[in-house]
């Protein structure tokens, strides 16, 4: 596995590759990333997985100093999955001050009304390493599910010709997603952070069983989180398709929550289909 920084150095070491696919990262590897990066290897013969902290995608109030970069442990857990760690410094990616952005659909709903600009952030970077890497296939996981939604709208509309693929969220036995951010929380507030998951499988299990009036579902979902302490950001039905607020007995639905406990924002979903 060779670990490249720059970008013209990645375009020479990837030429002539038959089908490459990639895995974006923001470092700190859990088994969720290395899951992405397995089904990666399934899709193409040369696996890139990238490893850069996007300031562009941070809020002034936000974590990006704190951010943890583990780029020499990232790169033990990848030897034998990926060819290739792409790790630019911020200058690679960001050479000048003003720096053209993307604006991509839903960037002021759900997530990006709590964190605004972050879906600009996340969308620039993301076309920009698209074009610096050219694969076949990206993969992303479910856990950003607007995140993802937001990708493959940008993909499609600018006509990108990279498939943008899905990968389950890996969790916890509790249940709680992995996410580098876990590693925030107190050992009382890890035992708690499994009640978002716990929340948005009830809300699953109402729905399945024919419940329709989503607003509100949402708010008692939300009450009982707000109950335990926790500040929500948002509890949501949403239509898998566009993430838009779904009519009564839309079929296939995610519901998705962004909630604090204490200083760590987490983030959840789960898909429902009826
Ligand atoms: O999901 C992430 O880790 C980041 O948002 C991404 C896609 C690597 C862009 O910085």
């Amino acid at each position: 596995m060779e670990t490249i920084s720059s970008a013209t150095g990645l375009r020479a070491r990837l030429r002539g590759e038959p089908a490459v696919a990639f895995v974006p990262t923001m470092g700190n590897l859990h088994a969720g990333h290395l899951d992405l990066v397995r089904i990666a290897r399934q899709r193409g013969t040369c696996v890139v997985v990238s490893i850069f902290v996007n300031p562009l995608q941070f809020g002034a109030n936000e974590d990006f100093g704190k951010y943890p970069r583990t780029l020499q442990e990232d790169c033990g857990k990848l030897e034998g999955l990926a060819d290739v760690v792409f790790a630019p410094p911020e200058s690679e990616l960001y050479p000048q001050p003003q720096q053209v952005t993307v604006v991509p659909p839903l960037e002021n709903d759900l997530c990006g009304a709590f964190r605004p600009g972050h879906f600009r952030g996340v969308a620039t970077v993301v076309l920009k390493l698209l074009n610096i890497v050219q694969p076949q296939v990206a993969v992303f996981g479910k856990k950003d599910y607007q995140q993802l939604y937001v990708v493959r709208r940008m993909a499609a509309q600018l006509n990108l010709p990279v498939e943008i693929a899905g990968g389950e969220t890996a969790r916890a036995p509790d249940g709680l997603a992995l996410s580098s951010r876990n590693q925030y929380l107190s050992a009382a507030e890890r035992t708690e952070a499994a009640y978002l998951y716990q929340t948005l499988a009830g809300m699953r299990q109402t729905l399945r069983e024919g419940a329709t009036d989503y607003p509100a579902l949402e708010q008692r979902a939300a009450q009982a989180l707000g109950a335990r302490g926790w500040q929500v950001d948002y509890v949501a039905v949403r239509n898998q398709a566009d993430l838009a607020q779904p009519e009564s007995g839309e079929r296939n639905l995610v519901v998705l929550a962004a909630a604090r406990l204490g200083q760590t924002r987490l983030i959840d979903n789960l898909e429902v289909c009826i």
